[in-house]
């Protein structure tokens, strides 16, 4: 009866060992597969672009995450020349306007009409009344490049200047590509040594973040932003009239004949302006008003209603066909809508055909236009030891 009840407690023991240590490999088969879950990183690859007339070689970037969206970016102007993003079907198409080959983007006859398509814009993003601007009694002068104004930088702005690529990183959550510029003091008539870095990283949740740093050794004036024109329908030949708007501003920036502010912002309360709850572009743009007319269409700044408050919704679009959604989120204090109403059909699109009227809008995050002459509006002046810094991020989904 011992010897039996002994091999009883021997058979239960080894019983139990051997649950236990099915548990345990069951566990650790658990513990294993969640490690094992396949890492899907945010994948950096490079290919050439080209030369630039001048001989430099320019490369294409491309960033690609597990979500079906994939950026391209070039050396050249820190130009993004394709983003593609899925739609409500999961099929990714390409929602930027731009060109195919370097040559278009460095044409003298397309530059002319001053697209400015995909790139990075410096250092002052938007107008300057007459090209003149005075820091501390020091008048300086630039190139007039749009009327009597200066526009978007100069002759040869951060859109037209070969960047180079300080550092590239990636890992399961996003990929970034760091671009670099140091402009030289008096470049296209600014002062300073103006040294600038702009990150483009792509995240796994479908958001572009563009992130601007700058430093000088002269104090100067600085106001960077990006100039993609979006057509969220993924087809260059339809008009981005059918997108709806929101815009979180309660004020806009009046502007004169040639888009240089009046002065004074102005509520956009029962006006064409008012995008505060979702409006088709096209709703009231050929309304009769005398911003739409100075503007050819929308071409101005909005006064976000969060400023200095860190990264906040400043604006969306959504394309209802595609399902696609574009939210755009910053720290700037301003965001100009341009509806693309100098695109006149001249130039090539990259799906055949060429861009015609109001077939792309551009976001742009800034400070506000013709700040360095507008007393009352906030300064855009960067001073010695201090870092300029602003951020923007378009985020992408359907609905
Ligand atoms: C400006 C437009 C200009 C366009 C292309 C926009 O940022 O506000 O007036 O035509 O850029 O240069």
């Amino acid at each position: 009866m011992k010897e039996i009840k002994s091999a009883f407690y021997v058979v239960t023991l080894i019983g139990f060992a051997f649950i236990s240590i099915q548990c345990k490999n069951s566990n650790n088969k658990e513990a294993e597969t969640t490690q094992q879950e396949p890492v899907s990183p945010v994948t950096i690859s490079k290919e050439a672009f080209g030369m630039t007339p001048d001989s430099i070689a320019v490369e294409k970037y491309i960033l690609k995450n597990k979500k079906g969206m994939e950026v391209s970016m070039i050396t050249y102007g820190g130009i993004i020349t394709s983003l593609k993003v899925p739609n409500k079907d999961h099929v990714s198409e390409d929602v930027v306007l731009g060109f195919d080959a370097l040559a278009e983007y460095t044409k003298p006859e397309y530059t002319n009409s001053c697209p400015y398509f995909g790139a990075l814009i410096g250092r002052y993003g938007n107008r300057i009344a007459n090209g003149k601007f005075s820091i501390d009694g020091n008048e300086y002068t630039l190139a007039t490049n749009n009327g009597k104004n200066h526009l978007h930088g100069g002759v040869k702005g951060f859109d037209k200047v070969v960047w180079n690529v300080v550092e590239t990183k990636s890992d399961s959550t996003s990929a970034s590509v760091v671009l670099s510029y140091l402009s030289k003091n008096m470049e296209e008539g600014y002062p300073g040594n103006l040294n600038t870095t702009v990150t483009y990283t792509l995240t796994n949740d479908n958001v572009l973040d563009v992130d601007y740093k700058a430093t000088t050794d002269k104090k100067t004036i600085v106001n960077l932003t990006q100039h993609s024109y979006f057509n969220l329908s993924g087809d260059f030949s339809k008009t981005i009239l059918d997108h709806e708007i929101t815009i979180d501003a309660d004020k806009f920036v009046p502007v004169d004949e040639t888009l240089i502010p009046t002065g004074g912002l102005k509520d956009v309360t029962d006006t064409p302006f008012d995008f505060r709850v979702a409006k088709a572009i096209g709703k009231d743009i050929d309304t009769e008003n005398g911003q739409l007319k100075s503007g050819l269409g929308y071409d101005h700044c909005w006064v976000l209603n969060h400023q200095n408050e860190g990264m906040e919704f400043a604006a969306s679009a959504y394309d209802k066909e595609s399902g696609r959604l574009l939210e755009v989120f910053t720290d700037e204090l301003g965001i100009q809508l341009y509806t693309g109403n100098f695109l006149d059909g001249t130039l090539p699109s990259k799906q055949g055909g060429t861009y015609a009227y109001r077939t792309g809008f551009c976001l742009e995050t800034e400070h506000y236009p013709d700040s360095p002459n507008q007393k009352d509006f906030p300064s855009v002046i960067l001073n010695p030891g201090e870092t300029y810094t602003s951020k923007t991020s378009f985020k992408f989904s359907v609905q």
